[in-house]
């Protein structure tokens, strides 16, 4: 069997295989990478404690996989182009056996500034091709990387040094981002007054403004890589080991760090890889994501090198110089398979097609959307123009606790149906749960969207919390996970997602507790409580709402407030999270017993102004006409 299906017919087959024989169908398709040490058992599983183990016993490293193993064919290859933010300055191309080096030389250095096997790196970068070593290098080395979004603010980056306790950051002077440059440094030595456990930093100079350099903490990137040799014996890793935590939110607390491991990771990136995006050889691969995100990591770092792709990385934003940079990008590369979201799609789509006219997209074969639901207009435009109809539309729903795409297309060979993900990858076994938590068998339904069989990547543990883990998704369900997304299924048997199902919500592909949002609104002094709930907003699927009682004593203009309020959540979380709406309110709604009826909130959100349902446990009706009179 090989990796690759090739048609319908090929993936039934596949599919009925994995589930009938999960450990010959993975065993089969982990054989073909690169092992030290055969694995004893290919798997070993519990859902409710979780445990779940994946070619255990097994021994390698996930980076002789994505490089050395290419060396020999494909030393020579490019593995990336690097597009730069400003269309005007120089390109930078790598091939594979030059990022080898670049590889072996930072891990080289990550050793001598004494980062060990399981020692936690966090990374705060720029979408530089540096970035991109200093991921492998960790991973090389067998230190476990935290990559934290470089859109998040000193606060944020500061709580997840602290939970994974990491010990070096790797960070740039600034970066680009359309017109502006950002001081990433700063951001980071404010996090590190409140960070204990970092003794080094590595700064890469980005956009040359001189960043301060604490003297034995702080060290220039090129200087220090560059005089490390350039080949670097890979840590032997049990397939179990860690091999990076990524923060995500969910509806209560503080984000989460979701632990994935070596092997299973590897297995199933590549494999998802090749056949959702049917990835050819010489193509050209480009993912749109920054690899502060999941798809980041598993879509332009790990799956394409594994498969020894070539793929496109991009410094910049949709709309620098102008709304048709990522047609331009498309062009310029010949790119062949172009992966973004929902909501760069809509933004684009607003610019007309005028722009979209100016450039040859001919190269394009598989046009992929990720993050949120494709609404069916963003869908059909995408398919008719940028695809010019001819290209597939993979819609890929996964999760960070996925690791990698669980419903999707496998390029052309699967059917189509707008907004609909569709089938699961070989390997993946949903189901949908009604309320009560069973199973429901038919079609042409809609539940509770749950899996009910492992898959390699799935997330270990929550980092230093394993009970979280088990509580947020292993237990609303026993013995299943529990992705917190409701879904239909139609009658085909293809699902659609239809959103999230707790208090998370879905900003622009980027995931949010409203919880969090709360919490940095509440550290203002003007606030005394608040409520946030998401809503739909045309281009970023969903727009933050905030309900916020203060405390105005001082008589500060409603204005004043509010950009006080937008700060504290730029503060606490970064400019990606700030409120779309915020209303200042005298009362929120709530049950007799104290609890928020945000139900209430989300329908006033919405624009509803009359029928809030069921109110009968609602402690003081007048605030809901209150709130409504005055909503935004
Ligand atoms: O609600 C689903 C939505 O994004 C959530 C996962 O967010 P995150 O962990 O940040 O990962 C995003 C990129 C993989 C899911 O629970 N989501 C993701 N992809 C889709 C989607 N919703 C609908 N359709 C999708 N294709």
């Amino acid at each position: 069997m090989s990796l690759r299906i090739n048609s319908f017919e090929e993936y039934q087959i596949s599919y009925e295989e994995s589930t009938l024989n999960p450990e010959k169908f993975w065993g089969d398709i982990a054989a073909t990478f690169q092992w030290n040490k055969k694995w004893d058992t290919v798997l070993d599983w519990n859902f409710s404690e979780p445990r779940v183990k994946w070619f255990d016993g097994g021994k390698m490293n996930i980076t002789e996989n994505m490089l050395d193993r290419h060396l020999e064919k494909k030393g020579d290859q490019i593995a990336f182009y690097w597009e730069p933010n400003d269309p005007n300055a120089k390109q930078k191309r790598i091939t594979y056996s030059t990022l080898y080096h670049e590889v072996c030389k930072t891990a080289n250095a990550l050793k001598a500034l004494g980062i060990k096997k399981g020692d936690r790196v966090c990374i705060y970068m720029p979408m530089v091709l540096e970035a991109i070593v200093s991921i492998i290098a960790c991973a090389r080395i067998g230190a476990v990387h935290s990559i934290v979004f470089a859109g998040f603010s000193s606060t944020a980056l500061a709580d997840r040094i602290n939970d994974a306790q990491a010990k070096l950051v790797i960070t740039a002077d600034g970066l680009n981002r359309g017109a502006k440059k950002i001081h990433l440094k700063q951001m980071v030595d404010d996090a590190l007054k409140a960070c204990n456990s970092v003794t080094d930093v590595i700064v890469f100079d980005c956009i040359n403004c001189n960043a301060d350099m604490l003297e034995g903490r702080d060290h220039d990137y090129t200087t220090l890589i560059q005089q490390m040799p350039d080949t670097c014996k890979a840590e032997p890793m049990d397939s179990e080991d860690l091999l990076f935590i990524l923060y995500t939110s969910g509806s209560t607390g503080k984000p989460k760090g979701v632990v994935h491991t070596c092997g299973g990771y590897m297995v199933y990136t590549s494999y998802s890889f090749e056949n959702v995006f049917q990835y050819e050889e010489n193509d050209v691969f480009w993912c749109t994501a920054d690899i502060g995100w999941i798809t980041g990591h598993s879509y332009i770092v790990y799956g394409p090198l594994l498969s020894g792709a070539t793929s496109v990385v991009f410094e910049g934003i949709p709309t620098y110089p102008d709304s048709g940079r990522f047609w331009a990008v498309c062009e310029k590369y010949n790119v062949n398979q172009f992966y973004t979201a929902p909501t760069a799609i809509r933004a684009l789509m607003g610019a007309g097609l005028e722009v979209v006219n100016q450039y040859n997209l001919e190269s394009l074969k598989v046009i992929g959307s990720v993050g949120e639901p494709i609404n069916e207009e963003a869908w059909q435009w995408y398919y008719d123009h940028i695809g010019k109809k001819k290209c597939p539309v993979v819609d890929t729903w996964w999760q960070t606790e996925t690791g990698g795409i669980m419903l999707s297309g496998l390029g052309a060979h699967s059917p189509m149906n707008p907004t609909h993900a569709g089938y699961p990858l070989p390997g993946i076994q949903p189901v949908l749960l009604d309320n009560n938590g069973a199973v429901i068998h038919e079609n042409d339904v809609e539940g509770y969207l749950c899996m009910k069989f492992p898959w390699p990547s799935v997330l270990r543990t929550t980092y230093g919390d394993h009970n979280r883990c088990k509580n947020v998704y292993f237990s609303n369900y026993e013995g299943y996970y529990f992705t917190g997304d409701g879904a239909k299924r139609d009658r085909n048997g293809m699902y659609r997602i239809i959103g999230r199902v707790d208090d998370v919500i879905n900003v622009s592909g980027h995931r949010f507790g409203t919880a969090e949002i709360e919490d940095a609104i509440n550290t203002n002094e003007f606030a005394i409580e608040s409520a946030v709930v998401g809503y739909p907003h045309a281009i970023k699927g969903q727009g933050i709402y905030a309900y916020v009682v203060v405390n105005d004593a001082n008589q500060t203009t409603t204005e004043a407030i509010k950009n006080a309020l937008m700060n504290s959540v730029t503060a606490g979380i970064g400019k990606i999270a700030k409120p779309d709406k915020i209303q200042i309110v005298s009362g929120l709604p709530k049950t007799r017993s104290g609890k928020i009826m945000r139900r209430i909130l989300r329908k006033i959100a919405e624009g509803e102004k009359t029928e809030f349902g069921d109110t009968s446990t609602l402690l003081d009706p007048s605030v809901v006409e209150e709130i409504v009179n005055h909503s935004i």
